[in-house]
Order: structure tokens, then sequence, then C-alpha cells
């Protein structure tokens, strides 16, 4: 890492894009802005980029109210950080993170557009839970500077990302982007390219298995979270958790396991679909198994 004239550098990046402000964009900006980097945050939704803000805000007084972050470190994010709702502000990035909505369709649609308006050199990566690196990376024309990124939620506290380098993407890229996650302060695990990669193929069927259970009636939402957070010292229990990823993001992923891997055994829990269909995506609309 070296100071420059504008800012920071870290592993050959300095501008970084994000592009997406919900839960996960959001807070790999705030990360990014935080180090020191040059950060722009790029949403569709002045709304949710107006959350975006004020949700960093709050985290980084938090942080540093907890010493986790020194008051220089708030201020220097403060400053790195800039909101924006087009795509052209990501022209002059080193680095864009996708952390949009888990839809193949709308994520190749976004990086077609990105690789129109950004140099060659600009490497890409998607925070994506489940799709495929290699098909992203071959929608675009720069498949060798294609890889995922996968951060864990909530981004600011969470130690892991997950690496994937996806068939064709470069060892060159896959080395800066190693370096990038730990001078951020992460810890980094490799996966091959494959459906869910290793968390989310493994968290996932849980997830999906409690609300087979919910809806078999083996316990209440109460209880089948009580056993699992206390009964295997998880912080969440399966439900609670799920309603803080997301249950449209949830199902999004069994989907992709289900029909990535070809197996019954990751058919979708009706009941989720069922809130999903019900519009019950969990904390983000305030109504999932629980309410909020
Ligand atoms: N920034 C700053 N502070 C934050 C924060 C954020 N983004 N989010 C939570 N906090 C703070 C809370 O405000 C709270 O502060 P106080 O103690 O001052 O009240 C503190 O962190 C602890 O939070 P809580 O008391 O609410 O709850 P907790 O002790 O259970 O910790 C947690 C919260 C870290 C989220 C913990 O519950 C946890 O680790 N849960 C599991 C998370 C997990 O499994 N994440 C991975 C999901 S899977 C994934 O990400 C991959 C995918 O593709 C789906
Ligand atoms: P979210 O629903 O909180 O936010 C998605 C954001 O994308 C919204 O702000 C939306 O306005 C924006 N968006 C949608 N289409 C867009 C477009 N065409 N251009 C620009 N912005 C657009 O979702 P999230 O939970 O932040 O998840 C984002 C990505 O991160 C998904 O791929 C998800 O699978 C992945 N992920 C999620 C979690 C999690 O726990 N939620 C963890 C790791 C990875």
């Amino acid at each position: 890492m070296r100071w420059i004239e504008m800012g920071i550098e870290i592993a050959g990046f300095k501008t970084i894009g994000v592009i997406g402000g919900g839960q996960m964009g959001a807070g790999i900006a705030q990360v990014c802005a935080t180090h020191g980097l040059q950060t722009v945050l790029v949403d569709v939704s002045d709304n949710q980029l107006q959350k975006a803000k004020s949700g960093i805000e709050a985290s980084l007084e938090k942080l540093a109210g907890k010493n986790v972050i020194d008051s220089a470190s708030r201020e220097r994010a403060l400053k790195a950080l800039s909101f924006k709702n087009d795509m052209q502000a990501l022209a002059g990035c080193d680095l864009i993170v996708e952390a949009i909505t888990e839809n193949e369709r709308v994520k190749v649609e976004v990086f077609q557009k990105i690789d129109k308006i950004t140099p060659a050199t600009t490497i890409f990566a998607s925070n994506t839970s489940s799709i495929p690196i290699t098909r992203l990376a071959a929608a675009t024309s720069r498949p060798g500077q294609f890889i995922g990124m996968h951060f864990m939620n909530p981004v600011p506290l969470m130690k892991l990302v997950e690496i994937i380098p996806g068939m064709t993407t470069s060892e060159e890229t896959t080395r800066r982007i190693l370096d990038l996650a730990h001078a951020l302060g992460k810890e980094t695990s490799r996966s091959a390219d494959y459906p869910g990669f290793v968390v989310n193929r493994i968290l996932m069927p849980m997830i999906n298995e409690a609300f087979n259970a919910l809806m078999e009636g083996v316990a209440s939402a109460e209880d089948i979270d009580k056993g699992m957070k206390l009964g295997t010292n998880q912080p969440m229990g399966p439900l609670t958790l799920a309603d803080f990823i997301g249950l449209d993001t949830c199902l999004a992923i069994m989907r992709v396991l289900h029909e990535g891997l070809g197996d019954p055994r990751y058919r979708p829990s009706p009941l989720l679909v069922k809130h999903v269909e019900a519009g019950w995506l969990g904390r983000k609309s305030k109504r999932g198994v629980y309410s909020y």
C-alpha cells in the first residue's frame, strides 16, 4: 500500500466503482473507502443511494465509537465516497465490483454496459452469491480480467471474502484481488467456479431445510432458530439469518444450485417460494419469516 497524490493505491487499484447500493454494495463501498480508496457507489434508485449513504454514516459512527476504526479513517471514508445514479461515473475506475440483485440476466446487461465505457485495463468483479463466474465473464470482452469477489454480510464486520476465479480468469487478476482483499483487512478462501461456490453450497441447503421443517410443522420458527442457534453455536438461527440475507437472494441461490447441480435435493422449499411471492423478503421489506 502506498500513498500517491490523489489518495491511496492498493494492488494497483486507486479508484473503485461499486454497482448496487443495497446491503452488500453499501458495505463493500464503505470498507474500500475506509481504507482510503476513492470509491463511487452507483445504483439505479436514488432512494437506495440515500439509504446506503445514511447506513454507511451510521455504521462508521458505530465502528468509530467502539474504536474499531479511528476518527481519521472515518473522515477519510466520508471524503473518499461518492454516490451516483449514472453508470458513466464508473468510466475512470480501476476496479468495478458488481453487487446488484442476484439475477443473471440483469447482471449480464450491467456488465455489457460497463464493458463499453471502461478501458480494457479495468478489472470486473462480481459479488454474486452463486451465479457462474465463467458465464458472466464470457459475456464481456475481458474474461481474463473478471473474477468472483464474494464478500459476506455484514461486510464491515465479517472477516471472509471468498475468491472465485472463473475458467478464464488470469493469475494476475486473481493475485491482485487477493492482495486487495487482504489489504482491506479480510481473510480469503479460494473456491472453484461451481454452483454456490463453497459457502452457499453448504449454507443454503441448511436454510432451505429450515423452511421445509417449518412447512412440515416440525417446530415453530422460534424453536427452529433456538435449536440451531443454541444447539450448534451459530450467531443466528437459520430463519433469522435468511431474513437477514434476503429471502429473494436465498431463493435465487437455491435455484442456481438446483439447476446447476441437477439434483432434486436442492429443490427450493415451497414455503420459501411462497414468502418471496408474497413480497416477504426479510428485513429489507420489514417482513419475512418474522416482522421487523
Ligand atoms: N456496521 C457496524 N456495526 C454493525 C453493523 C454494521 N454493518 N451491523 C451490526 N453492527 C453492530 C450492531 O449495531 C451491534 O452493536 P451494539 O453491540 O453496539 O449494539 C453489534 O454489531 C452486534 O450486533 P447485534 O447485537 O445486533 O448482534 P450480534 O452480536 O448477533 O452480531 C452479527 C451481529 C455480526 C451480524 C452476527 O449476528 C452474525 O455474525 N450473524 C451471522 C452473519 C452471517 O452468517 N453472515 C453470512 C451470511 S451468508 C453471506 O453473506 C453469503 C451470501 O452470499 C448469502
Ligand atoms: P439488495 O436487494 O439489498 O440490493 C440490490 C441493489 O441492486 C438495490 O439497491 C437495487 O436498486 C440495485 N440494482 C438492481 N438492478 C440494478 C441495476 N441494473 N443497476 C444498478 N443497480 C441495480 O441485494 P444485496 O443483498 O445487497 O445483494 C447484492 C448481491 O450480493 C447479490 O448478487 C447477492 O446474491 C450478493 N450477496 C448477498 C449477500 C446477502 O447476505 N444479502 C451476501 C453476499 C453476496
